[in-house]
């Protein structure tokens, strides 16, 4: 199945710095948002730790951005990944344990840390 961003002309190339680890909450998420003229890429990177990983801002259910209001992706434990959109609750790797989405995956949006940044990869 392609991923919602596949062919987005929005969508960062490998190698793009994104901020620092340190502008990451820890732990916790931030968006980012690209744009190429009508188009619109949405992503958000979740840190724990020296650790990070990417994914793609928009939830399997109804294709919602996971956060719209803030940089609230995980829950409180840190143990899940919370769409506002109706509640579903993601594993920390991009699955659908809770909700509408039972079972579907969050697309990955590979990131790297290097030197104390954070890059698309
Ligand atoms: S849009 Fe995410 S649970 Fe409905």
């Amino acid at each position: 199945m392609a991923s919602p961003s596949s062919g987005n002309p929005a969508r960062p190339p490998a190698g793009v710095r994104l901020c620092a680890l340190g502008d990451i909450a820890d732990p916790g998420g931030k968006s980012f948002r690209f744009r190429a003229e009508s188009k619109l890429f949405a992503g958000f990177v979740l840190r724990r730790g020296d650790a990070v990983a990417g994914w793609v801002d928009s939830c399997p259910h109804a294709g919602w951005p996971l956060a719209p209001l803030d940089d609230r992706y995980l829950t409180r434990s840190g143990e899940h990944i919370l769409c506002a959109g109706h509640g579903a609750l993601f594993n920390l790797d991009g699955v659908c344990v809770t909700g509408p989405c039972l079972g579907e995956r969050l697309a990955p949006w590979p990131v790297a840390l290097r030197d104390g940044d954070v890059f698309t990869a």
